[in-house]
């Protein structure tokens, strides 16, 4: 029985800056999800934490009481380690399709639910919904009975029941700019990850002009915010901190990254998808207890590729279907020649949103074939009048409007750009 509190009370404690109580907290969570505690309250909450921040154990509660309103999965009957990754979104972002079956082909179970794509990230659930048959819609049940058999991967949705409190906060915050705050970011994304009921988990976050965090600084006190809790939570979890100024990869989009995810699964794909698949599944690997197994190797000699196809179909999809097409495409030629110094990922990301593989609004429709694919990475040679950027859309005034928008996202000079490190950093529990 929770004590009972006045929100107004809550909301002065926390606008004058002080540290809400367990108690406190707790209540005002339940009562906000059933309804009681109105969302003009929650809003002026929201924006008192924004300003004010939350203590450590603040936020630990926090994160447990939207934890609480709904249920928290339990796969310590499976009899297999388990292990997750989550990404705080980039442009090109396409890991998760290749990281989970290379993690299963290990013999680790890994429950990865995902979500959809908003504005100009994209989400995984989008990219593999063009393969044809696939489902992304499995039940609780029917998600365990698929990592308890060979498989031991699935990539789903998330129930209605996993935080039902975030998902109306999230909703809220979205509408009274109190998204990007670290508190508020950290546990929201912590209460999904320990309900879905890993062991393990590896978080993936972004850093740079194509990412939620701009700055490493602030990228850093996130992914320690969210190592610290998910530890508190008896998840054991670690954090890259990686690079994402440029797209990942050569293809954003929905059906022309699936595409790019078997090219890296077989053996091939460009560098940077395969660096960074491979470092995050020997995290994965590791914290699972198998630190000798070599991912590098389970790519190139088709282990990976082997427990993808299982993967799909499980999930009833055909892996060797072909991959839906965009109707038109219009090509972007370099000006001059030199070496690509630069790309924005932010303006590949929005170039592929408006050529129609994002959508503007929860549940609108998106073109699985449209997307932008990058002929040419950053620090690759490349001669006036070379294929710089091809565009896909099933519309010419989608494809007119991407062009547009790619017109100024690369950059070209007569010398090559010094490599950069993607991956930045490395936070421990
Ligand atoms: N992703 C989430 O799930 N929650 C946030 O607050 C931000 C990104």
């Amino acid at each position: 029985m929770l004590q009972t509190h006045d929100t107004v009370d809550i909301i002065r404690a926390k606008r004058d800056g002080r540290a809400l109580t367990p108690s406190q907290i707790a209540w005002v969570i339940s009562h906000y999800t059933s309804g009681e505690v109105a969302p003009e309250q929650m809003s002026a909450l929201a924006m008192a934490i924004f300003l004010n921040g939350m203590d450590r154990a603040e936020i630990a509660h926090w994160t447990q009481a939207m934890i609480q309103t709904g249920t928290r999965l339990d796969y310590s009957g499976l009899g297999k380690a388990t292990a997750d990754k989550h990404s705080t979104g980039g442009v090109g972002d396409k890991i998760t399709l290749m990281l989970t079956p290379l993690v299963a082909s290990f013999g680790v179970a890994v429950p990865q639910l995902s979500g959809r794509g908003l504005g100009h990230t994209g989400g995984t659930l989008d990219k593999l919904e063009s393969i044809p048959g696939w489902r992304a819609d499995l039940g609780a049940k029917e998600a365990y009975g698929i990592l308890a058999s060979e498989v031991g991967a699935v990539i789903c949705a998330a129930g209605a029941d996993l935080a039902p409190a975030d998902k109306l906060l999230y909703a809220l915050r979205d509408v009274t700019a109190t998204v990007d705050c670290v508190p508020l970011i950290a546990s929201s994304i912590m209460s999904k990850k320990i309900a879905e009921g890993t062991a393990n988990l590896v978080l993936d976050v972004k850093v740079g002009r194509g990412a939620f965090m701009k700055e490493e600084s602030q990228a850093k006190l996130l992914a320690r915010t969210m190592v610290d809790l998910g530890s508190d939570a008896g998840v054991a979890t670690r954090a890259l901190l990686t690079r994402m100024d440029v797209p990942l990869g050569c293809c954003v989009g929905n059906a022309i990254e699936v595409e790019e995810a078997l090219e890296t699964l077989g053996g091939g794909g460009p560098a940077d998808l395969r660096e960074l698949t491979v470092a995050l599944a020997r995290e994965m690997l590791e914290m699972a207890g198998l630190p000798e197994a070599d991912p590098a190797t389970a790519l190139d000699n088709g282990q990976a590729m082997d427990s993808y196809r299982a993967m799909i179909r499980a999930q009833g999809g055909d892996p060797a279907a072909p991959l839906p097409q965009a109707r038109e495409s219009a090509q972007l030629k370099a000006s001059q020649s030199g070496f690509v110094a630069d790309i924005d990922a932010m303006e590949v990301g929005v170039a592929a949103w408006r050529a129609g593989a994002g959508r503007d609004r929860p549940g609108a429709d998106i073109s699985l074939g449209a997307g932008v694919r990058i002929h040419r990475q950053v620090g690759q040679e490349i001669m006036a009048g070379d294929v710089l950027f091809t565009v896909y859309a099933d519309k010419s005034a989608r494809l007119e409007r991407a062009m547009d928008t790619l017109a100024s996202a690369a950059t070209i000079t007569a010398e090559a750009p010094l490599p950069q490190a993607l991956v930045l950093d490395r936070v421990l529990a």
